[in-house]
């Protein structure tokens, strides 16, 4: 029996998926489907509000046998547990991986260097439930006594991306007499046109940064202190109008917010894994506590099937399997999230940090280079907008492209035939893309010889369709989850390190040195053309 100490190109699983591969490229969805009608029944799996339809895959019984047996070669079952129960799995930070522990419900342990990690988790979500209706309800007023009508949160990549994407997602449960924005970017514009049409005295900022010392955050957290006191005036008004969340209160009381205006979160959430930590609180304010814990009972549901069903049958497995296998056996490059819904319009966007910074990595936990290819890269845009532009490319682009549809049964907004068309639009896509159109079905529609070619469709193009009720803060949790887990999945396999980041380290420290270079005038030791750039901008800024 091999284990996950076995270089991943010798476990057996591994050699066998390889020939089988190879066999697999020369077989057709239309063959699959022709040899086994039951595939439409037989490839699904559900839970957690979830129905996954994995059966436009290049997939037989026996890919799954496999690509099940890698997992346990790879110790996944092992390495899920020392997740949830708090092991250090984040070997290069040091740290346990405990996302989960942010959806525990009350009464349940986990155990970090001996101490409970559930109750604090609870006692912050109280305390921003507290927070969240009274700034909901008025109660919260700001310096000059008004109420908040605005909320800004001010952070960057996980401190941003899920916030921002949560707030859509769920704008259609959110208060709608109070106004979010977020600010990310260090770009002056992002501040400058949030806070455009905003009063300093209804507005409130969350500054949301798990170090407190991100350049970006600081630097806009700082422009924002600075905006709401040249209309204030009164340092007194920082308490009013600014609260932080992070996991480092020195330096939230350096900035001057008070720690009692602060929300813990700690050092075993990574950034990425953060939106349901006190980082969400901008979600709560817009939809609510109660409609937050529906989000985190959803994580949660997720959390459980993944941790306690057989791999056939678990839906972050089967989908993170999936992907190691289009892109080990199938040299698949990207891969498309399609979200057949306008609330989930940032749902790629989070899903880019969430993916490509957990497993865009090239050297194993035993730091030794990779043997094989690792984290995709992960683009889409939500339907039918992304049909009008770069379908085209995987419907007969030479790349393969393995896409997940996301849909849903019922919308949030009906009117008329909108919502029929658009789901129309979902299975017409995943049909087009696996059976295509071949020569003699387009000669036989009468078109001119020279153009048959063009409008052929090779077909043979996998996806998943995932499918809900309606897009809920329960099936957001358990969809985010859903994608949480099938990366852990893929980095498991692929034996790295799907929490750390240190790939952005270099550019941040290189920018502040030539930082400090653009507003001098020192001499440039730098390459010819860095030399060059820096001196050109001197020249014209
Ligand atoms: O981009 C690097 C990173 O560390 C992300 O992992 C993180 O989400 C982001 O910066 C923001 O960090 P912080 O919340 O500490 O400001």
């Amino acid at each position: 029996m091999t284990t996950a100490a076995t270089p991943l190109s010798e476990r057996s699983a591994w050699k066998a998926l390889a020939q089988h591969a190879e066999a697999m490229k020369e077989v057709h969805l239309r063959t699959l489907f022709a040899e086994d009608p039951s595939r439409g029944e037989k490839f699904t799996a559900e839970a957690a509000g979830l129905f996954l339809d994995y059966s436009k895959n290049r997939v037989t019984g026996e890919t799954l046998k496999l690509l099940v047996q890698l997992a346990e070669e790879s110790g996944l079952k092992t390495h899920i547990e020392a997740m949830f129960t708090g092991e250090k799995i984040n070997t290069t930070e040091n740290r346990a991986v405990l996302h989960v522990a942010l959806r525990a419900p009350k009464g349940e342990s986990i155990f970090v260097d001996g101490v409970d990690q559930v109750p604090p988790v609870h006692a912050v979500l109280d305390k921003m439930s507290d927070f969240a209706d009274r700034v909901r309800s008025g109660e919260w007023k700001g310096y000059t006594g008004k109420k908040i009508k605005n909320v800004v949160n001010i952070g960057i990549g996980g401190s941003d991306l899920g916030p921002v994407m949560a707030y859509e997602a769920l704008k259609h449960y959110s208060q709608r007499d109070i106004i979010f924005r977020f600010v990310s970017n260090v770009d002056g514009t992002d501040f400058a046109e949030a806070v455009e049409d905003l009063s300093a005295d209804e507005t409130l900022f969350l500054v949301a940064s798990k170090t407190f010392t991100t350049l970006e955050t600081m630097t806009n957290a700082h422009s924002a202190r600075e905006w709401a006191l040249a209309s204030l005036k009164d340092d007194a008004a920082i308490a009013k109008h600014f609260v932080a969340i992070s996991t480092n209160a020195k330096e939230v009381s350096k900035f001057g917010i008070d720690t009692a205006n602060m929300f813990e979160f700690w050092d075993w959430v990574g950034g990425r894994y953060s939106m349901d930590s006190a980082i969400g609180l901008s979600t709560m304010v817009a939809i609510g506590p109660n409609a937050f814990r529906e989000m985190l009972a959803g994580f949660h549901a997720m959390d459980v099937h993944f941790r306690t069903t057989p791999f056939e049958n678990n839906l972050p497995a089967l989908l993170g399997l999936l992907t190691v296998w289009y892109t080990d056996f199938f040299d698949a490059q990207t891969m498309a999230v399609l979200p057949y819904e306008q609330y989930l319009k940032r749902f790629p966007a989070y899903l880019q940090q969430l993916t490509m910074e957990s497993n865009g990595k090239h050297v194993t936990l035993a730091g030794t280079h990779v043997e094989t290819e690792t984290g995709p890269i992960y683009w889409g845009e939500p339907g039918t907008n992304g049909q009008h532009s770069f379908y085209q490319l995987i419907h007969q682009g030479t790349r393969l492209i393995p896409c997940d549809f996301i849909g849903f049964y019922k919308t949030l907004n009906p009117l008329g035939r909108h919502h029929d068309m658009l789901m129309a639009n979902v299975f017409a896509q995943a049909e087009a893309l696996a059976f295509g159109k071949t020569a003699e079905e387009v000669k036989a529609e009468g078109v001119p010889e020279a153009l048959v070619p063009h409008k052929v469709f090779e077909g043979n193009r996998p996806s998943n369709i995932l499918l809900a009720e309606k897009l809920t803060p329960a099936v957001l949790g358990s969809l985010i989850a859903l994608y949480e887990h099938a990366v852990f999945t893929q980095g498991t396999i692929w034996g790295i390190d799907s929490f750390d980041q240190w790939g952005v380290e270099l550019g941040k420290v290189l920018a502040t040195r030539i930082l400090g270079e653009l507003e001098g005038t020192g001499e440039l030791k730098h390459d010819t053309s860095t030399n060059r750039l820096i001196e050109k901008y001197r020249a014209n800024k």
